[in-house]
């Protein structure tokens, strides 16, 4: 071969590679821009609608995405639920009860299995002055015997909270993020049937994390067996938001400010 026609086959070649890094490179930055220019403006909204003073705990990894926590906050402050029951608890306890206090009325009973996380998130809540709107209630998660979609031999038993539910009625949102996956086949499956009596007629029930198959099966599953409609929304982590037809969502009842102990440290400014 002569040496014109090699240095064409690595002229070639090198064409070839500088074609495929820049290809790479633009798709790499499309995957990161699509990523992260989202997140950034559900996190730039989120920060002008808290009132909470301190910081939130690092939004990666295991919270709920920042776009979840703003569609979180705006529901709480359009619908002024009176009661909101949360299983996993976290950033979403503190983003929940802030809307709480801003609309001066409600409260959150946010169901949790591990004491240390419990107790990070009482700081928080404590730090805040939040803590009147929200009973953390920790409970190792125990066997159980209820319905559920992990079969009967599945290698890991289906476990939930050992909680006492007493004193949940008439709940208004449940937010269903926990526990955790690694618990059994459809960890999360018996949310529903565990608090389906204790719903209002309006209740909304929201998943995290939809993108992943046994959440959306476990919501699929939800909707046919208890008869509610099913939405699944694209955010960062997906979102499956269930409601009964005929359901209409809650009026907004008008904000009570309390004088009782409550309302001490409260900071009812929306708009800040
Ligand atoms: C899927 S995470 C979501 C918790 C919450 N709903 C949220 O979005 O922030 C579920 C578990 O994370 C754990 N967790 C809570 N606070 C935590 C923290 N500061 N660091 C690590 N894990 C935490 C808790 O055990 C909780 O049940």
């Amino acid at each position: 071969m002569s040496d014109k026609s090699n240095n064409h086959g690595i002229e070639k070649l090198l064409r070839e590679i500088d074609n495929t890094l820049k290809w790479q490179s633009s798709n790499l930055h499309k995957k990161v821009a699509d990523l992260l220019y989202p997140r950034l403006e559900s996190l730039l909204w989120l920060e002008k609608r808290l009132a909470i003073k301190g910081q939130l705990p690092p939004l990666s990894g295991w919270p709920a995405a920042p776009d979840f926590l703003l569609r979180l906050h705006t529901w709480v402050c359009k619908h002024k639920p009176q009661v909101v029951v949360e299983t996993g608890s976290g950033v979403t306890t503190l983003v929940i009860a802030d809307a709480l206090r801003q609309n001066g009325s409600g409260k959150l009973i946010s169901l949790e299995h591990l004491q240390e996380y419990a107790d990070k998130t009482n700081e928080t809540l404590k730090d805040e002055a939040l803590t009147a709107w929200v009973e953390l209630r920790v409970g190792v998660l125990v066997p159980w015997y209820g319905e559920h979609l992990n079969p009967a031999d599945a290698e890991k038993s289906s476990r939930w909270y050992s909680l006492d539910l007493e004193g949940i009625e008439q709940i208004n949102l449940l937010i269903v993020d926990g526990p955790p996956g690694a618990t059994c086949l459809y960890a999360r499956y018996p949310a529903l049937p565990a608090f389906f009596e204790w719903l209002a007629p309006t209740a909304e029930i929201w998943m995290d994390d939809a993108n992943r198959q046994e959440e959306k099966d476990i919501s699929e599953a939800w909707a046919e067996r208890y008869g509610f409609e099913l939405e699944l929304i694209p955010l960062e982590k997906g979102m499956s938001r269930l409601w009964r037809a005929g359901g209409v969502t809650p009026a907004a009842p008008s904000a009570t400010v309390d004088t009782s102990e409550r309302s001490l440290g409260l900071d009812f400014s929306i708009g800040r």
